[in-house]
């Protein structure tokens, strides 16, 4: 089990390596919206990444708030393709996927995302396209290997706070800048808040197989939740 150090109570992350198939448990953690949604993927391990990762979402949020009990519960996915809880406001919610691994972040109060990437990715975009100045220049030289490490470590926090829907709007990889040393994500690119944070960031290793990133907003960001629509089409649970 692991805990975001300082706000125990408000944030927790899981992480759940992915099977070839998922349990009868896992189908049975999905609203019926959800379960047709799954039911229409064709490709098995597209399905496989969806029932897992709702179905540790599943677990995180009635986890952090046991007073849902354990039923599935109603997900809507915004414009954006956030996931959000339906009626929840004042929960937020963020999941990812590679290939071998899913994440999912709960949080009560401030916006959360959460990103997970394998250690050894190495395809990333090259850097001019999605670093800033700064980012470049803090970036530096060093070995190969380590380049590649911080630019795993870059990628994965902007990718979270992202997720975390931080303003300034509108929000793309090289309007915020990543600020390794004080573990936080600041405006960037001439936007009024260059100097202020607008999400702290932690970074998890899992099985040395993965790197995590845990963005959470500085402020009560997420906007508010109109044109909301119910995953896989529409209709209510
Ligand atoms: C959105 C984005 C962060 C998703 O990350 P990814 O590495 O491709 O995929 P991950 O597996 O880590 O995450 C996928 C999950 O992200 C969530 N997601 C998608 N868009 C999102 C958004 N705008 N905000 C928050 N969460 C989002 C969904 O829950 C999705 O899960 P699902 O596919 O099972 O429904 C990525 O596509 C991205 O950076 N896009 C470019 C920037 C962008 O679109 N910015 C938004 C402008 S406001």
């Amino acid at each position: 089990m692991t805990t975001e150090d300082e706000h125990p109570a408000a944030c927790i992350w899981r992480t759940r390596p992915l099977p070839t198939v998922p349990s009868e448990g896992d189908w049975a953690a999905l609203s019926a919206l959800d379960r047709r949604h799954a039911d229409g993927i064709a490709h098995p391990a597209a399905r496989t990444r969806f029932v897992i990762g709702r179905a540790l979402l599943h677990a995180a949020v009635t986890e952090l708030a046991p007073e849902l009990g354990h039923a599935p519960i109603g997900l809507e996915v915004a414009a954006s393709g956030r996931l959000d809880v339906a009626g929840r406001e004042d929960l937020h919610i963020s999941i990812s996927h590679t290939r071998g691994l899913a994440a999912a972040a709960v949080s009560r109060d401030v916006g959360v995302g959460i990103d997970v990437e394998p250690i050894g990715r190495d395809d990333l975009p090259p850097p001019a396209v999605w670093l800033t100045e700064e980012e470049r220049r803090r970036l530096g030289g060093g070995s190969r290997h380590a380049r590649r490490r911080r630019l795993l470590r870059l990628w994965v926090a902007k990718e979270a706070a992202i997720k975390a829907g931080v303003r300034p709007r509108p929000v793309t990889r090289r309007t915020i800048e990543v600020d390794e040393e004080q573990r936080r994500v600041v405006g960037a690119n001439g936007t009024a808040a260059r100097t202020e944070e607008i999400a702290s960031v932690s970074w998890f290793v899992v099985g040395d197989r993965f790197l995590v990133a845990l963005a959470r907003a500085a402020i009560p960001a997420v906007s508010g939740r109109t044109a909301l629509t119910p995953i896989g089409g529409s209709g209510a649970r």
